[in-house]
Order: structure tokens, then C-alpha cells, then sequence
């Protein structure tokens, strides 16, 4: 970005613009078109906001600069667009000096974070990719920390929807990466993550706000009528007695324990996704801070006192009633911990409830019920249906939400939480067609893989091509499997993963897959667990990629219009 600076450059006299009607000057960093209409003189960015083209090849009418490539249209003065898509054009102040024209070269506003701040909300507000990408990378160049930006979407987020969304969740997931991103990719991760969020908002009504109860019920009485309320369906009691919670000021593992308590209420609700969802809208508070409590949790009552829940299928109820299973061996789960608790190291999935029974540490039981539903993925049959990803996918991430809310809340204290482990086994037990036959993950025993490349770039640079075609589930795997088995960093791997879900257009599991599955292997690290944990991964990505990358290109053109440089004459240069 230009830096400020008060540089005037001579663009030429007066008389020469006006027998030319436009001039073109090179400023520090991009083309600037300097250009006379009706006796006044104005500058501004020869390349077009929207896709770089150049506005000297455009033309001027009644003060209006029209863009010959999409038609978009520009105040002369302001360099306002008059349509929104194709963002603003940055201007340049002009001085006329003894019939000669001055301009000045760079530009840049006195507060530029407040500046990329504004064009972010208006790039949010009115569903502007492009926009949101400028505004984002703006954000990153004059150092605002990204939790300061994903807090901005979030509670953007969460004020301009009726409702926690699918946006919102992706947001959370690719903030929760941030951490072991590239640069690049955490610019990527955030924009995907807000253009997601802007989408979801578009058109939607705004939230109306609900205030807590003027009684200070103890916690306990809340928790029982927040399940009691989801229960019935009551939304606005739901919203009201978690608010009354929240305005409490109970701790954030409370609250999370009584969120849980009533969405497993219903057993597997939604497919998992209500539970999933309010676990990322905890996991969000934790990035942009608990005193947006109220701002944020009310959000996930509405899909949760709506969600339809495992029990109103028949494949939970016949042959066998799974709902009765999972009631009764709750009701005994205090009394089993009690007597159980101390007993580690329990790995054996397909015994789940016998190891209730046993005293497994819940914990456990949560992080191999994850693992567990990830071996559903790393062994997905590919004679399956295409759609049947997505069956393997909502239990795995199911699975690892209610890991993440076990760890959140506590161990045998939270029935709720523990409850969502029974619930996940049965939903696990059910998709075991899923892996009839199954398929076989590579790099098991001795096998080397040795006619894969050795080299970690290289092996990287052969995954990304991999995602670059349909069909290549089993080569991603035995790239991953290569990569692990050599012992190469899996942080690397990791970041290639991620490149891999960010140049797409990836759907919302897709972004749900990938952070699961990083949370997942940091609990099992580099071991067999942890190498088929990040098959998984390899496996569902490559089955959905690659796609269209038209946000890529959005963000790229927006990265390139931010650093300078002529797009549009780039391209044509290199055809
Ligand atoms: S309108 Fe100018 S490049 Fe699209």
C-alpha cells in the first residue's frame, strides 16, 4: 500500500490536457489517469475498482466516468461508484500551478485501519465480495489484528440475521485455524469467512433483541428451564431464560453446560448441526471475547428449540429403539463415572457403552467417538453414493463438537455433554454401511508407499494437484500416508490441506471437515490415529474439489488491486 505523503508530480500543462482531454501519470505504486472536463481537473486510479481495466479507455459524460468493460459508473469528483459491486475508485488531489497540472502521487487516508474498517462494514452490509476482500487485506496491511476483524463480521454476523448460520460457522472454524495459516492463507481465511457471512445476511431480516428476566434465578432452575423450554418449542422463553443466564454473569463453561443440557435434549438434533453450531458460537466468543455473550449465544436458540431430533426417525427406533438405549445408560452415567473415574487410556470404539459401564474418562470416550467417526470417513466405501460423504461427515464432526464441549464443560458433571457422546455412538453405530466394504487406508504395517514422491514440497506440490481433478480420493490419501510415514511435518501438511480448501469454492462441510480434523489430530498428533485423521480429511476434500475458485479469483484481483501494479495490462502482456 502507499504510504502518505504530501509529493506533488507535474502530470504536464494545463493546455496539453485539454488538447488530449486525459494524461496518464505513473505514481509510486499504481497508474494514476489525470483528466479535464469542463474546466476542472481530477485524478484518480487509472485501474478500475472493480477488475483493473483501464479508465482511460473509458468514457466521461455529465460529470460520470463509465468503465468500458462492465459499465460500471463513477462520480468525477468523489470517485464514488455509482454501483456498488464495482467499489469506489481511489482519488488524487490536483493543484494547478502557472497553467501547469500537479498531482499528487500517493495517497492514503489519515486513519487507514478506520478507513478499511467502514469499507468492510459497507462491503458486509450489502453482500459486496470484492469489497469485503480489499477491505479484509486493508485491515491485515495497516496491522489490525485478525481477531479485531473477525469480531467485526462475527457480531455483524450476528445482528443482521435472525439466527446463527452456516456463515458464521465457517467464520469460526477458519478463525480457529488462523494459527497454523500462512499469511496468504489467513488473508484467504478471513475473507472467506466474511464473504460467508455477508451472504448469509443478505436479504435476511435483522435480529430483534430480547431482554433477560428482571429475576435472578439460580443457575440450576435455568438450566432445567432452558430444557424445558427447548422442549416445547418456545423460543422467546429459550432466548429469554439464557439471556437471564448470561446477564448472571455464570462463567463460560456454565453457560456452554446449559446450552448443551437442553440441544441433547433431542438426540443427534438437526443432523448434529445444532450442537455443532452452538459449539462454534462458544468457540467464537473465545476469539472475540465473552462480553459479547449476549450479542452471540441467543443466536443458536432458534435452531435449537426447533431442531428435529433422532428420535423422530425410524431408523433410531427399529429394530432397535436407540433413543431407549441412550436414555437408559444416561440415567446411570453419574453413578458409573463415580465409581469408574480414574480409568485412562480406553481406545476401543466399538465397545463404547461397555466402557461406560467400565468407567472409561468421558474424555476419552468423546475423543475416540471423534476418531472413530473420522475412520468412518478414512474408510468410506467408494462404491457409496456421493452423498453419503455427507452422512460420514455430520457424525464425525458431530463428534468432534461434542469432544470440544466435554473439554469446555467438564467431565461427569455434564450429563448433557455426556449425553452427546451416547447420542454420536449411535449415530456412529448406524453409518457402518457407510464403510461396507471398506476402504483401505494406505501406509498400514510396512508398506512404504515407495513409488510416491519422497520429497515433503514435493509430495505437497502432488496433493494440491491431486485436488486439481475429480476422482482423486485414494491418491490423496497415499499422499498424506507418505508425508506422515516420512515423518515430515505435519504442520506443513496441514497448511497444504488448508490451501487446498481455501482456492475453492468450497461448500460449508468442507470448512467443517478441515478444522475438525486439525483439531482432531493435535489430540492424537503424529501417530496412526492422527495420520488416519488427516486421510479423512484428504479423502472428503478431494471427493469435492475441485470447483469453480471464482471467490479465489475475487480475492485475488482485490490483492493485486491493493499492492499496485496494472492488472489488466499484466494479463494482456503475458497472452
Ligand atoms: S467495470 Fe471496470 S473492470 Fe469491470
Amino acid at each position: 500500500m502507499d504510504a502518505p505523503s504530501r509529493e506533488f508530480t507535474l502530470a504536464g500543462s494545463l493546455d496539453e490536457l485539454k488538447a488530449k482531454g486525459r494524461l496518464i501519470l505513473h505514481g509510486g505504486h499504481r497508474p494514476i489517469l489525470v483528466v479535464y472536463d469542463r474546466g476542472r481537473v481530477f485524478a484518480f486510479d487509472n485501474r478500475c475498482p472493480h477488475m483493473g481495466f483501464p479508465l482511460e479507455r473509458g468514457s466521461i459524460e455529465d460529470g460520470i466516468l463509465t468503465c468500458h468493460w462492465h459499465h460500471a459508473r463513477f462520480d468525477l469528483e468523489s470517485g464514488c461508484t455509482f454501483d456498488l459491486w464495482a467499489d469506489d475508485v481511489p482519488i488524487f488531489p490536483v493543484e494547478l500551478r502557472d497553467g501547469e497540472v500537479w498531482v499528487k502521487t500517493t495517497f492514503g487516508d489519515a486513519d487507514p485501519a478506520a478507513h478499511w474498517r467502514q469499507r468492510l462494514a459497507d462491503g458486509l452490509a450489502h453482500d459486496l465480495g470484492l469489497v469485503i476482500a480489499k477491505a479484509v487485506h486493508g485491515q491485515l496491511a495497516t496491522d489490525v489484528p485478525a481477531a479485531d476483524i473477525v469480531r467485526q463480521v462475527a457480531l455483524f454476523g450476528a445482528q443482521n440475521r435472525d439466527g446463527w448460520g452456516v456463515g458464521l460457522t465457517i467464520l469460526t472454524a477458519l478463525a480457529n485455524l488462523l494459527p497454523v495459516l500462512p499469511e496468504e492463507e489467513a488473508y484467504l481465511a478471513l475473507f472467506h469467512g466474511a464473504r460467508r457471512v455477508a451472504a448469509d445476511c443478505d436479504g435476511e431480516p435483522p435480529r430483534r433483541e430480547r431482554a433477560p428476566l428482571r429475576s435472578q434465578p439460580d443457575p440450576v432452575t435455568l438450566k432445567r428451564w432452558l430444557r424445558r423450554w427447548t422442549n416445547v418449542r418456545h423460543r422467546e422463553a429459550a432466548e429469554r431464560t439464557l439471556l437471564t443466564a448470561i446477564a448472571a454473569g455464570l462463567s463460560p463453561a456454565v453457560l456452554a453446560d446449559t446450552l448443551v443440557a437442553a440441544a441433547t435434549e433431542r438426540a443427534f438434533a438437526d443432523t448434529g448441526h445444532s450442537l455443532d453450531f452452538i459449539n462454534k458460537a462458544v468457540e467464537c466468543l473465545d476469539l472475540i471475547g465473552w462480553e459479547h455473550a449476549a450479542a452471540v449465544l441467543p443466536t443458536v436458540v432458534g435452531q435449537m428449540v426447533a431442531a428435529r431430533g433422532a428420535e423422530e426417525s425410524t431408523a433410531w427406533r427399529q429394530p432397535v429403539d436407540l433413543v431407549a438405549l441412550c436414555e437408559q445408560a444416561a440415567s446411570e452415567l453419574p453413578q458409573l463415572f463415580a465409581t469408574g473415574r480414574g480409568v485412562h487410556g480406553w481406545s476401543d470404539v466399538d465397545a463404547l457403552k461397555a466402557a461406560i459401564r467400565a468407567g472409561a474418562a468421558s474424555t476419552d470416550l468423546s475423543r475416540s467417538l471423534a476418531y472413530a467417526a473420522a475412520l468412518r470417513v478414512a474408510r468410506f466405501g467408494n462404491a457409496n453414493e456421493h452423498s453419503d460423504w455427507e452422512t460420514a461427515h455430520h457424525v464425525f464432526t458431530y463428534a468432534n463438537a461434542v469432544d470440544q464441549m466435554l473439554k469446555r464443560v467438564g467431565t461427569a458433571n455434564s450429563h448433557g455433554a455426556v449425553r452427546g457422546i451416547l447420542h454420536g455412538a449411535m449415530a456412529l453405530y448406524l453409518t457402518r454401511y457407510l464403510n461396507v466394504p471398506p476402504a483401505r487406508i494406505p501406509g498400514e504395517g510396512d508398506e512404504q508407499l515407495d513409488d510416491l514422491p519422497a520429497d515433503a514440497e514435493t509430495i505437497c506440490a502432488a496433493l494440491l494437484d491431486a485436488f486439481d481433478r475429480q476422482r482423486q480420493v485414494d491418491v490423496a490419501a497415499r499422499l498424506v500416508a507418505r508425508h506422515l510415514k516420512l515423518g515430515h511435518s505435519p504442520q506443513a501438511l496441514i497448511a497444504t490441506l488448508a490451501r487446498a480448501v481455501l482456492r475453492e469454492d468450497a461448500g460449508f462441510h468442507a470448512y467443517q471437515m478441515l478444522e475438525a480434523g486439525v483439531r482432531q489430530f493435535t489430540e492424537w498428533d503424529n501417530t496412526d490415529e492422527g495420520r488416519h485423521i488427516l486421510i479423512a480429511v484428504a479423502r472428503y476434500l478431494a471427493a469435492h474439489s475441485p470447483t469453480e475458485r471464482a471467490a479465489l479469483q475475487t480475492a485475488d484481483i482485490a490483492r493485486r488491486l491493493m499492492r499496485g501494479g496494472e492488472l489488466h495490462q499484466e494479463e494482456g502482456a503475458s497472452s
